[in-house]
């Protein structure tokens, strides 16, 4: 069977540069108490109407294209993964296959809705697809638009302090470099605590969820029978189209996650941890990266961190850390690169990659 590799990386972050401080204009909040908690700085968010997630996609898409020296027209399947797409449906795939004028109609497009592990997932799928030679250049692309759909008020600060907009692409190829590619991928889910990281509004639920799992919330549709449903302005008016956390829940779950899917990647190749070169780990929040960090022994120059810049990019997140990596030259040929995510569903995976 072939092997992949990635042949070409790019990413993109928005100019709009949103510190700390800037959000204490909105909400009780202050740069100690996020720094301390997270490691965050600042944060990106793009030029609202002229940016979008499809859009900042396309801009790190061209630049792995071009970072893969192939054309547009080369790319066989695109997979665009993100949980702040520009539409419900139809799904970013369409809209980056459209932006990126890519005239073969065969090119198929694909929607990853895995939140933070998302890149993982897709580098998963794409790794398939070529091993198997079905397909020889595959656009992969994580991109978040985060700030379009985040309360700003204080109830909301312990999530919208964390995220940040940005975007990050690779192209995936076969490679028949002896020892080089993608060595394994190992992808977990749980749905047992689905709502504990979460936005469920809009959607199709009804209040189904809740009334199961004995939730008391007020969707305010008791009387509905056809329409609003769905939306409808109570959901508006209640703040329950934004995102909720369990914070504390979600990082005890992380920080033992982390380690352990990346042990199983590890043990799969009959490798240890002081093999790896450096690890990518999915920008969550610094805290549980060095957690993550100390329990597999690296030291500080094998574990990328550029949260602090960027935020919690979720499914961009990883792509655009490993951008910045390469490009510094902090991973080099031959070098082992370790991706790991953990994040909302809960799903979380991992990635050993031969560079
Ligand atoms: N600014 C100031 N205070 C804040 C705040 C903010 N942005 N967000 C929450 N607080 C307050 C809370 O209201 C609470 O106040 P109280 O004690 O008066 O009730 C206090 O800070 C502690 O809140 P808590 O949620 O217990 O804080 P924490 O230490 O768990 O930190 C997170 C919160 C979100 C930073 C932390 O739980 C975390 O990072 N979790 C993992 C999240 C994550 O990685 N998500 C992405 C997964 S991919």
């Amino acid at each position: 069977m072939l092997k992949s590799k990635i042949a070409g990386i790019g990413a993109y972050v928005p100019e709009g540069v949103v510190t700390n401080n800037d959000l204490t204009r909105f909400m009780d909040t202050s740069d100690e108490w996020i720094q301390e908690r997270t490691g965050i700085q600042e944060r990106r968010y793009g030029k609202k109407f002229e940016e979008t997630t499809s859009t900042m996609g396309l801009k790190a898409a061209e630049k792995a294209i071009a970072n893969a020296g192939i054309d547009k027209e080369d790319i066989d399947f695109i997979i665009f993964a993100t949980l702040s797409p520009d539409y419900y449906f139809p799904g970013c795939g369409v809209l980056l296959q459209r932006a990126l004028g890519i005239t073969k109609t065969e090119v198929g497009a694909l929607d990853i809705r895995n939140q933070c592990s998302g890149f993982v997932y897709g580098l998963s799928v794409a790794d398939q697809f070529v091993k198997t030679g079905m397909y020889k250049n595959v656009l992969l692309v994580g991109s978040e638009m985060h700030s379009m759909g985040l309360d700003f008020s204080t109830e909301g600060r312990n999530v919208t302090v964390i995220f940040g907009d940005g975007a990050g692409a690779v192209v995936v190829q076969p490679t028949e470099k002896e020892g080089q590619g993608i060595i394994n991928t190992k992808l977990h889910s749980d749905g047992t605590y689905a709502e504990k990281l979460a936005m469920i509004n809009p959607g199709s639920h009804g209040g189904y969820h809740a009334e199961k799992l004995e939730i008391d919330v007020d969707y305010g549709y008791s009387d509905a029978e056809f329409g609003e449903i769905f939306v409808n302005e109570h959901m508006v008016e209640n703040g329950q189209m934004f995102p909720n956390m369990e914070g504390q829940f979600v990082f005890k779950l992380a920080v033992q996650k982390f380690p352990e899917v990346i042990m199983e990647a590890l043990g799969d190749a009959g490798l240890s941890p002081q093999d790896i070169d450096m690890l990518v780990p999915h920008q969550a929040n610094l805290r549980i990266s060095k957690f993550v960090q100390k329990r597999m022994g690296l030291s500080d120059d094998k574990v990328w961190n550029n949260i602090q810049k960027y935020g919690n990019t979720t499914a961009a997140s990883i792509p655009i850390a490993l951008a910045e990596a390469v490009e510094k030259g902090a991973v080099k040929e031959g070098d082992l690169v370790c991706l790991a995510a953990f994040g909302s569903g809960f799903t979380w995976g991992s990635a050993l990659i031969r560079w």
